[in-house]
């Protein structure tokens, strides 16, 4: 049973479906049965329908529909949705991906779940007396921020805690899960499953011609243009940080102009802070909805350069290489600095723009592909999970 909830869990559940889909494909003795269970913690079609077609992801069988909340009742009601579902279906296995939290609600529920041992008809988990409960895998486990204000490090913290096998992307996360007491034997370096979904649809998304790069009502991006996305509290809930990343791009766009799909959370506070309007009458500034996975990637493979608070933005841009300046004090995705395109920047104006142009002039580094970020990261946790569920070994 896979979990999903939030926008950045998608990219990364396709390619665990899609590697599930090909192992049964040629083990037709002993397949997987696959169920994804949707928390509904994004629900507008664009933070979530669209990737489920887009990336070809088999339709969730169950969705919780807890929607929007302060974080304790979000992951509450999570909670309590979530444990009928999985009393009824009693899984092997229950995978979490990335930091959200639809993730730790999940690991919560599933580590104190009591099955029925009688009802639950797996060979494995009959003859193991940890077979009460599913095996808990964490997909991007061991990244750290350091900065236990940010939500996700919480969830992370406490999701690989309860974790039984943690799949991780770099090799810092072993040194981070080490630390924390978490044997070496639950630990696998893995790679990018992100980066296997991105390998997957990157042809794909090469044929798309976005609609700013059409319409002749927006700036000429032919030579060029940044991309922009924005959406953590930290950034975007207070109007004087708001503002000053706003002036930035209004320094930034004269010369190379700024694409800036707008987060349901971020359009909001633009509008409450009155600064909404200034923006569309900037010139070289284009707001857009928030973007499908294929049309972002295709904007993104193009982009000079993008300006960013994502966590998964880092990674994808350090894989095709293009440089991404980071507005924030921290980052868990330590490799995409030391090995790949990412500036770690933090808010300042000053040091934001001196870093854009140092990029413009042409003087940005180079970066390489950190290790394992080869495309077959979820056939590698496809074939652990088998082996631990037909071996017990857990
Ligand atoms: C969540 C994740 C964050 C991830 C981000 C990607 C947590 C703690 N945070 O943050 O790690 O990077 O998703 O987007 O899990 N909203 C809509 N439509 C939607 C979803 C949200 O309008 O489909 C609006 C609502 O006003 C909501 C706000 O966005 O209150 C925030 O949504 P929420 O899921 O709480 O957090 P995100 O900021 O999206």
């Amino acid at each position: 049973m896979s979990i999903v909830g939030a926008r950045p869990n998608f990219m990364k559940l396709a390619s665990i479906a899609r590697a599930i889909e090909d192992y049964n494909a040629s083990n037709k003795n002993a397949t997987i049965d696959h169920l994804i269970v949707h928390t509904g913690q994004h629900y507008d079609d664009r933070m979530s329908l669209l990737f489920f077609e887009e990336l070809e992801l088999p339709k969730p069988k169950i969705n919780l529909n807890v929607g929007s909340a302060s974080h304790a009742i979000q992951t509450a009601e999570i909670m309590k949705r979530f444990e009928p579902v999985l009393l009824k279906h009693q899984p092997d296995v229950v995978l979490l991906v990335g930091d959200v939290n639809s993730t730790i609600a999940c690991a919560l529920v599933a580590s104190k779940i009591q099955y029925n041992s009688q009802q639950h008809g797996s060979t494995a988990q009959r003859q193991h007396s940890k077979g009460l409960r599913p095996l808990i895998a964490h997909v991007e486990a061991g990244l750290r921020s350091f900065d236990r204000n940010m939500p996700e490090e919480i969830n992370r913290i406490l999701t690989d805690a309860l974790s039984d096998l943690l799949f991780i992307t770099e090799e810092d996360a072993l040194v981070n899960l080490e630390r924390e007491g978490i044997p070496r034997g639950k630990i696998y370096f893995v790679g990018n499953v992100m980066i296997d979904t991105l390998l997957i649809n990157l042809k794909k998304a090469e044929h798309l011609k976005p609609l700013v790069m059409q319409n002749n009502s927006y700036p000429n991006v032919k030579n060029g243009y940044g991309l922009v996305t924005l959406h953590r509290p930290s950034n975007v809930d207070q109007p004087e940080t708001l503002n000053a990343l706003m002036d930035c791009l209004k320094v930034i766009s004269p010369r190379l102009p700024v694409i800036f799909p707008l987060h349901p959370r971020t359009k909001l506070n633009l509008e409450r802070f009155g600064i909404y309007q200034t923006l569309t009458e900037s010139n070289g500034i284009v707001l857009t909805e928030p973007l499908g996975y294929l049309e972002f990637l295709r904007l993104l493979k193009s982009a000079t350069l993008v300006l960013t608070d994502s966590g998964g933005i880092q990674e994808e841009t350090t894989f095709l290489k293009i440089p991404c300046i980071t507005l924030r004090e921290n980052t868990e995705r330590p490799v995409t600095i030391s090995i790949g395109t990412n500036y770690l920047v933090g808010t300042t104006p000053e040091k934001i723009l001196e870093t854009a142009f140092t990029i413009l002039d042409g003087r940005g580094k180079k970066g390489e592909i950190p290790p394992l970020w080869d495309g077959k990261a979820a056939q590698r946790i496809i074939e652990i999970l088998v082996n631990k569920i037909v071996t017990s070994d857990w």
